[in-house]
């Protein structure tokens, strides 16, 4: 069985996550979390905000509508740009996304070329509806964003924001002006993001609703060749797609060979370790790809997707880093009328963006993709302690004999350090193998001894081996075990 497929299991059985609105059949592209996956998906975007508000002093989150007026989107270019080439099947009647059906037809990337080049591959090569096997009309430009109509006769058109970064964008001055007018200013948004996707598909990985986490870096187009922190990175070897393969390449090679400015490799050093160290993805599996001309978004100058490689799917971009330059606050200058420019350093001028952009999901999908295991027969999620829904789960071996109370006492006091769940149904088999598939780190097992000795069993989720330790000691052998 495909991992995926395992993974969709675990994620119903367990409560990670699964199809929206199920009892109505479900809606392609939305997808709901369960209390598990919500624990889970926090995680992950608190440990997000600590690492990347925690770069820099002027860097903070804010909180933006979802819906914006369709200015904003006919500043930002995604009126015009923000577009998807598709076909129809004459036979079945579905909508294709042509470049993705012929990726699959021919195994070869083909984001970005035109509607006409598409037709002329998918003629060439006889390509036919995968649903069906019927023929395909010629391929058409669709917007990906979901129109609202606002207002009692619907009269205002809006957008459901196909990204959560022009929040940030028509938000800066002010902001700029509040954080006492100091570059770089860094403005943080995780929150959701809509696009009418075609064909969704791969769960969680393209998704009509899905969650980004994102930070946008306002900083002195000036500066772009210096970091205040270059030091840290400057040796810092970063994985990048070369060909075919991977090389380790540092940031002063990366910054010479690559032509990227220092501001730029300082942030992709960053990311990589964000996911190498913090995230603990596993070297192998994680490259940082430059996008083509052809392939990179309409409005980035410098364009490398961050890749985490899937079973059964190869590299996925699960995020990007984005020299958007002036393109977005210059396009709010012209629409709103507003001055975007900022009076710093002795200059005017409007200030350039480095946008660090991350899909939650797909990280989300990731790690419990990456951190699968079967181990005989039990299945375990083997995510890092600080990603671990819960750290310690505590059980009392019987529901009898003064236990329940005792374990309830030790289980109020660990939740006042760490994420903790009482269990005590069914055996404690039954329960550490419930712990494991949800990824808890630690089992405690309150036994007849902690009433005798005061002792207690921890047992390591990925191990399974057990040590008794001191019931008066838990809190600092927890510590020392995670
Ligand atoms: N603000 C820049 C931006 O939106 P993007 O590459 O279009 O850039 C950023 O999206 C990230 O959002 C992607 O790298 C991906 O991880 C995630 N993403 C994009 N479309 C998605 C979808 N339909 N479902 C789930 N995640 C998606």
């Amino acid at each position: 069985m495909p991992v995926s497929e395992k993974i969709v299991e675990l994620g119903k059985r367990r409560g990670f996550f699964f199809v929206g609105s199920e009892i109505y059949g479900g809606v392609a592209g939305l997808y709901d979390y369960g209390a598990i996956g919500t624990i889970l998906k926090r995680k992950l975007e608190n440990l997000w905000r600590k690492y990347f508000l925690g770069l820099n002093e002027n860097f903070f989150e804010i909180e933006t509508t979802t819906i914006m007026p369709e200015k904003v989107f006919e500043a930002s270019g995604h009126i015009t740009n923000f577009v998807d080439p598709v076909a129809k099947c004459i036979k079945c009647g579905t909508f294709h996304r042509a470049d993705h059906i012929i990726e699959e037809f021919l195994h070869e990337n083909f984001e970005g070329k035109s509607a006409e080049e598409l037709t002329s591959v998918i003629r060439k090569h006889n390509i036919k509806c995968p649903r069906c096997k019927g023929d395909l009309t010629e391929v058409s430009i669709l917007n990906m964003m979901f129109p609202i109509g606002m207002g009692a006769s619907k009269e205002t058109t809006a957008y459901l924001r196909p990204e959560t970064a022009q929040g940030a964008y028509v938000n800066f001055l002010r902001h700029f002006n509040i954080m006492r007018m100091k570059l770089p200013l860094g403005l943080a948004i995780v929150g959701k993001a809509y696009r009418n996707e075609i064909a969704p598909r791969q769960l969680l990985l393209r998704q009509r609703e899905f969650t980004q986490a994102e930070l946008q870096i306002f900083f002195d187009p000036a500066k772009a060749d210096e970091h205040d922190n270059w030091k840290q990175v400057s040796k810092h070897k970063l994985m990048i797609l070369s060909g075919k393969k991977i090389e380790e390449v540092s940031c002063d090679d990366a910054v010479k060979k690559l032509k990227i400015p220092k501001f730029y490799a300082y942030y992709l050093a960053k990311v990589q370790q964000f996911f190498l160290d913090t995230l603990k993805i596993p070297k192998s599996k994680f490259r940082l790809r430059r996008l083509s001309d052809e392939e990179k978004a309409f409005y980035n100058k410098i364009h490398f997707d961050i890749e985490i490689e899937l079973d059964g799917i190869g590299f996925k971009e699960c995020g990007g880093v984005h020299y958007r330059t002036d393109h977005d606050l210059s396009g709010h200058q012209k629409i709103s009328g507003e001055s975007q420019e900022v009076f710093y350093d002795g200059k005017r001028f409007i200030p350039h963006v480095l946008e660090l952009s991350f899909g939650v999901d797909r990280i989300f999908y990731a790690l419990l993709e990456l951190n699968y295991a079967e181990d005989k027969d039990r299945v375990l999620v083997k995510l890092p302690f600080d990603l671990s829904p819960f750290t310690v789960a505590v059980f009392p071996l019987v529901n009898k004999d003064n236990l329940p109370e005792k374990a309830k006492k030790i289980y109020a006091e660990l939740k006042k350090y760490y994420d903790v769940v009482y269990d005590d149904s069914g055996s404690i088999g039954k329960r550490y193998y419930r712990q494991d598939e949800i990824g808890t780190f630690l089992c405690v097992t309150i036994d007849y001894d902690t009433i005798k000795k005061d002792t207690v069993t921890i047992r390591d989720r990925n191990t399974t081996k057990q040590v008794t330790v001191k019931a008066i000691k838990l809190v600092e052998e927890i510590k020392k075990l995670i």
